[in-house]
This record gives C-alpha cells, sequence and structure tokens, in this order.
C-alpha cells in the first residue's frame, strides 16, 4: 500500500515535488482556525477510507513553529485515530534547535521540551540540516528514530555551476562543520570567521585580512538566514576590505520581519536558498535528498 502524504502549511508546489518524487498517495486536509484561535480538523472522506494499517507522511516545515505545532500534533493524532500504521513527520526546517544549553541561569533548554513534544506526537522524523552544534545527534533528545539529511552537496553543485572562483565564508565557528564539507566537495578556499552575538539584531563579525582572495567572489554559506544580521554584518565587513560582492546561501530562509529586504541593501550579487521553507531566493532542491530520509523508512 502507498504511503499517504498530508501537510497543512506547505506549498502546493513542494507537496506536489514530494509526491510525485516518493509515488505515494495524497489527501488535502481539511483546516480552519477559530476566531478565538483554535484548529479544526477534517480528513476528507477519501482520505479517512484508505487510512487503515496505511503508513501516513506529513510534511511541514517548522519556521514560526508556535501556531504551527499544535495543529501538527492535533493531525497526527487524528490519523492515528482513525487507523494510521505509522505517522512519520517529514520537517525540511526544524525549529527550536538553537536554545541548546542554559546560557543564563533560569533560562529554559526549549530544544529539549519542543524535542519531548514532537517524540510522543510522531514515529519517526526526516530533517535537512538541523541546528547541531554543542549536541552532534537528534538522538540526544529526540526518542523517535530521525534521518538528518546534509544539503551540503546540493550547495556545493548550485556553486560549481554558478560562480567562478568562490572563497567559501562561514560567519562563525559553528558553521565550519558545513562550510567545510562544501569547500571540499567544490574544491574551494574556505575561511570561518569569529561571531559574537548580543541581541536578536545585534552582531559583531570579525573578519580576517582577506587581500589573497582579492579575485575571488565570497560565498556566504550559513544554515539559518533569520535577521540576516550574520550575513549583513559579514558583508559590511568585506566591502570595507574592498572584496568582490558576495553570494550568500542559506541553508533555511526563515527571512524574519525586514531582513531579506535589508540583506539585499547591504549590496550583494546574489542570495540563494534551499527549498526547507519557501521563499523567492529558493534555487536549490533538497527534496531528491529528503527521499532517500523517508525510504529508510521503509514507507514506500
Ligand atoms: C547561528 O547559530 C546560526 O548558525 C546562524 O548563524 C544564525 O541563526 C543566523 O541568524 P541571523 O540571520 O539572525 O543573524
Amino acid at each position: 500500500m502507498k504511503p499517504l502524504l498530508l501537510s497543512l502549511f506547505t506549498d502546493s508546489s513542494h507537496v506536489r515535488h514530494l509526491q510525485e518524487l516518493l509515488d505515494c498517495d495524497y489527501c488535502t486536509v481539511n483546516h480552519h482556525t477559530f476566531p478565538d484561535g483554535e484548529t479544526y480538523l477534517q480528513i476528507p472522506e477519501e482520505g479517512v477510507g484508505g487510512l487503515k494499517g496505511r503508513d501516513v507522511i506529513i510534511l511541514d516545515s517548522l519556521c514560526l513553529p508556535n501556531p504551527k505545532t499544535v495543529p501538527l500534533i492535533f493531525l497526527a493524532e487524528t490519523v492515528r485515530e482513525l487507523g494510521a500504521k505509522k505517522v512519520g513527520l517529514v520537517c525540511p526546517y526544524l525549529a527550536y534547535m538553537r536554545q541548546d544549553k542554559r546560557f543564563h541561569h533560569g533560562e529554559g533548554i526549549t530544544s529539549t521540551y519542543f524535542a519531548k513534544i514532537l517524540s510522543n506526537a510522531f514515529d519517526w522524523l526526516v530533517t535537512i540540516d538541523p541546528h547541531l552544534h554543542r549536541r552532534i545527534s537528534l538522538d540526544e533528545i529526540y526518542t523517535i528514530p530521525s534521518q538528518v539529511i546534509h544539503a551540503n552537496s546540493q550547495i556545493a553543485a548550485w556553486v560549481k555551476e554558478n560562480v567562478k572562483h568562490p572563497l567559501f565564508i562561514g560567519p562563525d565557528a559553528e558553521s565550519e562543520q558545513w562550510v567545510s564539507s562544501i569547500a571540499n566537495l567544490a574544491g574551494a578556499p574556505f575561511v570561518i570567521l569569529e561571531k559574537t552575538r548580543s541581541g536578536d539584531q545585534d552582531v559583531q563579525v570579525h573578519v580576517p585580512d582577506l587581500d589573497v582572495y582579492k579575485n575571488n567572489t565570497p560565498v556566504l554559506v550559513d544554515d539559518i538566514i533569520s535577521t540576516a544580521q550574520t550575513m549583513i554584518q559579514t558583508i559590511i565587513h568585506l566591502h570595507k576590505k574592498a572584496m568582490k560582492k558576495p553570494v550568500c546561501i542559506g541553508v533555511h530562509a526563515i527571512f524574519a520581519g525586514e531582513a531579506y529586504v535589508n540583506l539585499i541593501k547591504a549590496d550583494v550579487l546574489r542570495v540563494v536558498t534551499c527549498n526547507t521553507i519557501s521563499h523567492p531566493t529558493n534555487d536549490i532542491d533538497i527534496y531528491p535528498l529528503l527521499i532517500k530520509g523517508i525510504r529508510n523508512f521503509k514507507t514506500a
């Protein structure tokens, strides 16, 4: 029996893309937010009929996670109650990964609490480049099996095809894991910067002497672009050092508030992201990688 694909928040083009690659059935879910903010969910008759003993795959990224999490948990509960065998979450962008320790006295370690909530609702999880920094595996906080997929090979291939003489730049120590691997795959040099963040919009970046790379095109790579301040502060330094205009690549295009406009204003050659979160800058397709992760759960 083919698995059944469901989604609450993902663009229909992305849902269709996954459905075609995975060769699964798809059914829309009727959902509605009541005036008081509560969620109504209904699986239409054709979906309900086919749920008994069936594997269900729910596709949704968790950018802006709070209003999405409760409806997704309710959806998992609903299909389970209606007979689904296993309910997996394909979550190209997994939220609440950055608060992975108590940085200051009294703080909540929200990545752990979020992991508990999702682990209770789903049977398995597939995601792309979750922000694993101090933790090395999702297994440290998730009690369900998970597949972590890296976008490195797709990013390296994109750069090889689109940028001549790239110099990869990682904005902070956390980024070294993916920037070094992408640079190796692309056969290009890389540098890692030092970053200090003292507030949501308050980022300081230290850029070393880059004189030997004056003829290279800087390619900034980060896992998440949220306020874009990490990239913008780096770009300001690159301009001061009379480097070429940079290409900015993010895996997850959160672009909170005015972040995208501000990044464009910083004077960049191009902004490119993976399609883990729908955004006009999506030019790197990670769906073929997602399929490999999903197949590990033998749903198709
Ligand atoms: C930090 O730990 C992440 O890897 C990114 O560098 C960070 O999330 C980027 O955030 P923003 O775009 O707000 O500077």
